[in-house]
């Protein structure tokens, strides 16, 4: 693995995400005021994917049960059962483009 390409800044604009996989492994990338986070893709409750779910601000809510996470670190933000935090990721911007560290 290593430094992956997502796309142009402008593909993702303020208040998007999108998803791209790698090696198999699916990762949501979400643009929050112009700032970039990657987590896992994968809701860690019941497997959802987080990028057909909802964003406001940093925080991701899973389209499934409503699981959310705050994008930023990965950490869950809200949810009545304990379920494990997503996994985070280093995102690198060069001139205008997103890279993911994966
Ligand atoms: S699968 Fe995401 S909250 Fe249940």
């Amino acid at each position: 693995m290593g430094k992956v390409i997502v796309g142009k800044v402008s593909d993702i604009p303020p208040g998007q995400m999108k998803k791209i996989s790698v090696d198999g492994k699916e990762i949501l990338v979400v643009n929050t005021d112009g700032n970039f986070y990657a987590v896992d893709d994968t809701c860690t409750h019941s497997g959802s994917s987080l990028s057909e779910g909802k964003l406001q601000d940093s925080i991701v809510t899973c389209g499934w049960h409503g699981a959310q996470f705050d994008c930023k670190s990965g950490k869950l933000s809200k949810f009545p059962a304990k379920i494990n935090d997503l996994k985070s990721y280093n995102v690198i911007l060069e001139s205008d483009e997103v890279f993911v560290e994966a």
